[in-house]
């Protein structure tokens, strides 16, 4: 049966980044295999990052209808995208006779995350040896979620990286991001490359038993009763489109700073992985006299830059031409000791007297010095506040405070 399922970025690099949805055409979806035991723990596999609140909820299976067999755990073969119907169309979801679920052979969006090819075995919740493990150096806030990733590339491609800001990742290519509150699995997300600049975007919902983890298409608001937001599949792109490729925090300084943990940019280069071998696999975010200048850069880059604030096209916040993404050339030690007060980051925000008036008052983006007047920390912890827009303005509900502190220590100390 189909599913409404997960929106495909389809042409989106040509499309405004203007909507907050855009229109995706709908898929379906298949589904998957057997309910078996729990894993309600933290998963297997990665690097995860920061702890946190906790939660769950249901989300009813989509089961299926039909019945064929399927090699679930065959990653890579699902992620080939050559027959990729239109627009993410996903592939029947078939329920067995005993209510379990056989994943889709046609090489559409699978209903249930068994079949995506993250886990080589769903009972054991034994991640696939070609799902690799990563975290970016620097992560994005989800509200004190503890995240896990993993990237897939198909055998022998490559990420091309002649464009070291943008990289293009080959067909097939999947990278998956797990979410858990309070210790408990919730959703994992998942970016797909069926076909050349087609993205399909996907998301899992974990049933609180780890029995099942189907696809969800329009997200889920007071998870577990708390204010945990899980996105609806058009809200994906907001972000997402603002990168030429979608990816966001697999990049040159999310893989080559020393937080860097898991697959990164050495490891990269060494495997033959990138097309063009970055100048130098260590990558530093210049700093200052303040000392406190590469932490506040690069939570400012993955948590505001990768996807909306930077020059790219669809970058929903490339209008106000604020950029605090980073960019390669500045970031390799090669390129002599590049200067914070030379960065986009800097020169975009410092000083910069913001067109927004909140309170009908004038702020600058940053004020060295004064971080109680500066609207981009009033602005990344406001949640809820009618003075200040919050940022990022969909999908988060509490303010990532700790990391803000840093900014607003930076600022303090300019
Ligand atoms: C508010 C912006 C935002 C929204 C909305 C969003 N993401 Fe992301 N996503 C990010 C950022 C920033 C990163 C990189 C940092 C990280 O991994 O912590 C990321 C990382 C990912 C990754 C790891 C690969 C990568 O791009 O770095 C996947 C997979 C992913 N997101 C899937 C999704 C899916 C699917 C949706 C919709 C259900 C979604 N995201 C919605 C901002 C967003």
């Amino acid at each position: 049966m189909a599913i409404a399922g997960a929106w495909v970025s389809g042409a989106y690099a040509m499309e405004a980044c203007s909507t907050a949805s855009h229109p995706p055409p709908a898929n379906d979806a298949a589904s998957a295999d057997a309910p078996i035991e729990a894993a309600t723990a933290l998963d297997s596999g990665g690097p995860s990052d920061a702890p946190s609140a906790s939660h769950d909820a249901t989300v009813p299976p989509e089961a299926g209808d039909a019945s064929d067999a399927g090699d679930a755990a065959d990653a890579n073969d699902a992620g080939d995208a050559g027959n990729a119907s239109d627009a993410g169309d996903a592939s029947g979801a078939d329920a067995l006779t005993d209510g379990s679920y056989a994943c889709p052979t046609d090489g559409g969006l699978p209903a249930e995350l068994s079949c995506t090819g993250l886990y080589a075995d769903w009972a054991t919740k034994t991640v696939s040896p070609s799902a690799i493990p990563y975290t970016p150096g620097f992560i994005l806030w989800s509200d004190g979620a503890v995240k896990s990733r993993w990237i897939s590339l198909p055998p022998n491609t490559q990420i091309d990286t002649t464009n070291m800001d943008d990289w293009v990742f080959p067909v097939g290519t999947k990278i998956w991001k797990q979410f858990a509150l309070g210790g408990q699995l919730v959703e994992t997300r998942l970016l797909w490359k069926q076909q050349a600049a087609q993205w399909t975007y996907a998301d899992y919902r974990w049933a609180s038993d780890g029995s099942s983890a189907p696809l969800l298409t329009n997200g889920e608001q007071n998870v577990n009763g708390t204010t945990y937001e899980i996105p609806s599949l058009n809200q994906c792109p907001s972000c997402h489109g603002g990168r030429l490729d979608a990816v966001l925090g697999f990049d040159i300084v999310g893989t080559g700073v020393p937080s860097a943990q898991g697959l990164t940019l050495a490891m990269l280069a060494g495997q033959g992985l990138l097309t063009q071998p970055p100048p130098s696999t260590a990558i530093a975010i210049p700093e200052d006299s303040t000392m406190l200048a590469a932490a506040a850069l690069g939570w400012l880059h993955v948590n505001c830059g990768v996807s909306c604030h930077n020059a790219n096209p669809n970058a929903m916040g490339g209008p106000s031409r604020l950029y605090l993404k980073l960019l390669a050339g500045e970031m390799y030690p090669e390129a002599g000791v590049a200067q914070v007060s030379l960065l986009d980051s800097y020169t975009t925000s410092v000083g910069v007297l913001s067109n927004l008036t909140p309170n009908g008052q004038h702020y600058l983006r940053i004020a060295p010095g004064d971080a109680g007047q500066s609207l981009i920390p009033l602005m990344d912890t406001a949640r809820g506040d009618a003075s200040f827009k919050p940022m990022p303005p969909i999908v988060s509900n509490i303010p990532d405070t700790a990391d803000v502190a840093a900014v607003m220590a930076w600022i303090n100390a300019l």
